[in-house]
């Protein structure tokens, strides 16, 4: 069963009478059958949007449809859904065999049938063997898959999963995640799955929406993302280590740096924001590139990272070990259509931005503005609360540097005092 969104918003006002748009305008589809990755930054409006899809937020506008019935009035007992949230909140005096079949003691379920749907759940998510222990005596890992089969044993259309890994170790996340998808796939619910973390996502999703202050940024599979982002915003969130990003120009199909020739890059002449992935570059034999010294590198195995200024700015290309073998300078180059280009005052990838019409400019341009103005504000927010927690620290400091001043004096004063006697 597909989620559809229409014109969703959820906006919250402050006592300041501050208005944050958590979730702003969205019109899109969820998937039927699939997991969909909500991924962006804190604070981008990911946990909104699930308690607007659960039912525990009501929205301000729009409407929400789990296939063609308008849920958006409906309580969320009545959606259908399964949560599970960062903190598996279980019941810490029941067994697992209790808090799993929680959820089924207020609908009409025989006792029997209660126990056979436990069992069965708890074999899919791995922790058949653990129905008589208590939370306590569980690890973190399997404290989670108990909060997903309480999630699933009410057989849900919708599966919510909001950070359900952050609480575990590197090592239990990846596993994790794969149980997730299996369970996933085996169950054939429709599945948002919501994280910041963009590894997490991209293995994980079969269709990723990224986020940015309530506004989605784009939708599609993690593999079309990544190699076609629609906007900067987007090619600079995926990618580890990051895309390069620098202002070039365009004059006559070729990408100039600084007026210096570097690749051939068909595109209408200006200047534009370019971003270049480290795998995309490779080591040429021909002249026209970049020549770089080889001094700074990073050999890890089969790949080598090179790292080189650009300007004021550090590039890195990663490029196969065997290709730089005994150079001391190489000629680096990337295929043409590894070379994005985003349109500087949209930050619109260029292919995308060649298809708006003149309105649909103007209203991109507005939107980026606006998506800047929040940035700012953001990170001027950020650099006041690290101040006040300096300022904070350094009293911490001053009061405890006096504490052992006094003490000591005191301890003086009482040898002084003893030697009196
Ligand atoms: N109940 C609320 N009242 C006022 N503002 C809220 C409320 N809940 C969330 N917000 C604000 O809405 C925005 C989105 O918050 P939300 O919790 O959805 O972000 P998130 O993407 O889940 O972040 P994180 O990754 O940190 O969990 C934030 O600016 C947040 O401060
Ligand atoms: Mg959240």
């Amino acid at each position: 069963m597909e989620i559809r969104l229409k014109n969703l918003s959820k906006i919250f006002i402050d006592k300041t009478k501050k208005e944050t748009r958590a979730v702003d305008d969205f019109n899109i589809n969820f998937a039927s059958e699939k997991l969909t990755g909500l991924l962006g930054p804190s604070g981008c409006g990911k946990s909104t949007m699930l308690f607007l899809i659960a039912g525990l937020h009501e929205p301000t506008y729009g409407r929400i449809f789990f296939g063609d019935d308008d849920v958006t009035r409906l309580s969320p007992d009545k959606r259908g859904i399964g949560l599970v949230f960062q903190n598996y909140a279980l019941y810490p005096h029941m067994t697992v065999k209790q808090n799993i079949m929680f959820p089924l003691e207020n609908m009409q379920v025989s006792r029997k049938q209660a126990l056979e749907e436990t069992k069965k759940i708890a074999e899919l998510v791995g922790i058949g063997t653990m129905l008589e222990r208590k939370p306590a005596q569980l690890s973190g890992g399997q404290q989670q898959r108990v909060a997903i089969a309480r999630a699933l044993v009410k057989k849900p259309r919708v599966l919510l999963l909001d950070e359900p890994l952050s609480n575990l170790d590197a090592r239990l996340r990846l596993q994790m995640r794969e149980e997730i998808k299996r369970i996933q796939r085996e169950t054939g619910i429709t599945t948002i799955f919501v994280t910041h973390d963009q590894e997490e996502a991209m293995s994980i999703s079969d269709e990723i929406v990224i986020m940015n202050f309530g506004k989605e940024m784009q939708k599609g599979t993690p593999q079309d993302i990544y190699l076609n982002p629609d906007n900067l915003f987007v090619a600079k969130f995926l990618g580890n280590p990051p895309i390069n990003v620098f202002v070039g120009e365009i004059k006559k199909n070729h990408l100039y740096f600084q007026d210096k020739k570097i690749f051939k890059k068909k595109a209408p002449d200006g200047k534009y924001y370019v971003g270049i992935r480290p795998e995309d570059f490779r080591v040429a034999t021909d002249e026209e590139g970049v020549v770089v010294s080889t001094d700074n590198m990073e050999v890890t195995g089969r790949d080598t990272t090179i790292h080189f200024m650009a300007n004021d700015q550090r590039v890195r290309a990663l490029v196969e070990s065997d290709t730089i073998m005994g150079k001391k300078e190489v000629v680096l180059t990337v295929k043409e259509d590894r070379i994005h280009l985003f349109d500087m005052e949209t930050e619109l990838h260029l292919d995308n931005y060649l298809k708006l019409n003149e309105k649909e400019i103007e209203e991109a341009k507005e939107l980026n503005r606006h998506l800047k103005e929040l940035e700012e504000a953001h990170s001027q927010r950020k650099a006041r609360e690290a101040l006040a927690s300096e300022e904070a620290e350094m009293e911490e400091r001053r009061k405890a540097r006096q504490a052992k001043r006094e003490e000591k004096r005191a301890k003086r004063r009482a040898a002084k005092e003893k030697g009196d006697e």
